[in-house]
């Protein structure tokens, strides 16, 4: 059966664009029921609109402080039925506490670089600064951490020939497009066990 699934975007979209083709065409099993974004100018919302998809803004600014933001955040996802929450370039640390209990173990992200090697902003950017000749893709779920959830999956992508920062990043972009709806799939064909930092996955009989 589908997974229900909401989306949370900050900015682009391209990895929430991906979900839905390959949803559409039929390569990962889901059912978007929302999108929450936190800015009112996300390229993502027109995304969502196409899509038929309904949108909701949550913007720090209403609320007094990130505990009761999240909180409106967590009455959105209940209400939209979700049963995983995929971070999709969303540019907030999430801090509710009541949030991240009641979606352990839910909530994932995708991060380009191999955690835990260059975690937070720019990441491409630090790799290819580094001189790194390896990085990659993280898929992993959130908890009150930076990037520093139980990994789900991981891809190593061989960054040597990029002359540039921004040619890194295209070139872990696309990978990231194809794991992550995988991965979204892989949610509707069983079940994921974490046990301290270690995930299991566990399909579906
Ligand atoms: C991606 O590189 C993702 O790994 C990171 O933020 C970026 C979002 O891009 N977390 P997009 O908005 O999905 O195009």
């Amino acid at each position: 059966m589908a997974v229900k699934v909401a989306v949370l975007a900050s900015g682009r979209g391209s990895n929430f664009k991906a979900l839905l083709e390959s949803i559409k065409s039929g390569k990962c099993d889901a059912q978007v029921r929302v999108l929450i974004t936190n800015n009112p100018d996300a390229p993502a919302i027109a995304i969502a609109k196409q899509a038929g998809i309904p949108v909701e803004i949550v913007q720090g600014k209403d609320f007094p402080d990130r505990e009761s933001m999240d909180e409106r955040i967590r009455a959105l996802l209940d209400k939209s039925g979700a049963e995983i929450v995929v971070l999709a370039g969303y540019m907030l640390l999430i801090k509710g506490k009541k949030l991240l209990e009641s979606y352990r173990h839910r909530i994932i992200n995708i991060h380009p670089a191999l955690l835990p090697a260059f975690p937070g902003a720019d990441a491409q950017k630090q790799a290819f600064d580094y001189g790194a000749k390896i990085s990659g893709l993280t898929i992993h779920f959130v908890d009150e951490s930076l990037d520093a959830g139980p990994i789900i999956h991981q891809e190593a992508i061989d960054i040597s020939l990029c002359r540039s920062a921004d040619e890194a990043a295209k070139k872990i972009l696309e990978r990231e497009h194809e794991a992550y709806a995988k991965v979204v799939d892989s949610f509707a064909k069983g079940k994921y066990v974490v046990e301290g930092r270690r995930v299991r996955y566990v399909p579906a009989r």
